[in-house]
């Protein structure tokens, strides 16, 4: 547990809140050329992460305002050599090659973030960052959110919800978001919960960690690992519904925020 620590503390920066305003300007997509090739769509919570990211990983060649290099004013929002963001995505990771701009292991949802927040970095003003404090945020997904009752982070806690050790890397800050949010189909399909019947009627509710054609492995309610015959079964079901609650009212802003701080700190290494 010791290097999470570590790892978390990259993350923290004060927080602050946007004006509604800046956040309306924040989902338009960018005019200009380049911007076509986008889905023309960002989400807010990634752009914000995007500017954390930004502000340990960038700042210091392009500036706080991103118009520091004389060959490049990110705040055009012409760039070069990425015309899709799929191209800024890699040039980000990979580096631009003969330039100081080398390549720099990110996750893809720091990609993501990094992205949103570099395609909006001329339109939105940031003044503060809806992505809290992930030391904070442990500390509430280890107690009074009682997430690590349901949940395993690092090979401590019950596994009858998701392993979450490796969230923050596979996971945007906007899909985590909506997950807390109680917001429907944010969640993996695999992760969704089913409900099974065996041929002697027993009923097992319980999550999938592995599925081919003919077999399905759960673990139960119990905790138990079970591997089942899907052609035996009764029924079998993937639940719409959700078995992890919504936090939209029990958690406040603040405190989700730092729990979502948290959750992309998460990022597979112990
Ligand atoms: C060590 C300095 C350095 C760091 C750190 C750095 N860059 Fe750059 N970056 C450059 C330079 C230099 C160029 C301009 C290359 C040129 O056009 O000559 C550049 C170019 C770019 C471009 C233009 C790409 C294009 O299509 O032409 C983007 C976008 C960009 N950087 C984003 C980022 C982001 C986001 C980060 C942080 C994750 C970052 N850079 C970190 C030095 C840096
Ligand atoms: C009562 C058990 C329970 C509690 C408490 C709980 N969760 Fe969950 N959570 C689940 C289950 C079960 C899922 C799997 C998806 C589903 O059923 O919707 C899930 C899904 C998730 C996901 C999405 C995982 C994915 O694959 O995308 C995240 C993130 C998450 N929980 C975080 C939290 C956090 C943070 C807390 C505390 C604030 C929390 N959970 C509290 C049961 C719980």
């Amino acid at each position: 547990m010791t290097d999470l620590g570590t790892i978390s503390s990259r993350l923290s920066h004060p927080r602050l809140v946007l004006p509604a305003a800046a956040l309306m300007v924040a989902l338009t997509a960018p005019g200009g050329a380049e911007a076509q090739d986008n889905v023309g769509r960002y989400e807010q919570t990634d752009i914000e992460y995007g500017a954390t990211l930004y502000n340990m990983h960038c700042i210091a060649c392009h500036g706080e305002n991103g118009d520091l290099l004389p060959e490049i004013n990110l705040r055009t929002g012409r760039f070069p050599n990425s015309p899709s963001d799929r191209d800024l995505g890699d040039n980000i990771r990979n580096g631009l090659p003969d330039t100081a701009m080398i390549a720099t292991e990110y996750t893809d949802s720091e990609v993501t973030a990094l992205v949103a927040y570099v395609r909006n970095i001329g339109s939105v003003d940031l003044d503060s960052i809806l992505i809290g404090d992930p030391i904070r945020g442990q500390g509430i997904f280890e107690g009074t959110g009682e997430c690590a009752s349901c949940h395993r982070v690092f090979g401590r806690g019950p596994r009858a919800a998701p392993d979450l050790s490796n969230i923050g890397a596979i996971r945007t800050a906007s899909q985590l978001e909506r997950s807390l949010l109680g917001t429907a189909g944010a969640t993996i399909p695999i992760n969704r919960a089913v409900r099974v019947v065996t041929a002697d009627g027993t009923a097992i509710n319980g999550r999938r960690l592995n599925e081919d054609t003919f077999t399905v492995q759960l673990v139960d309610e119990n905790e138990r690992l079970v591997s089942l015959e899907k052609a035996t079964l009764n029924e079998y079901t993937i639940l719409e519904t959700s078995a992890m609650p919504a936090y939209a009212e029990t958690l406040s802003d603040d405190e989700r925020a730092d729990v979502l701080a948290y959750l992309l700190s998460l990022k597979g290494m112990n």
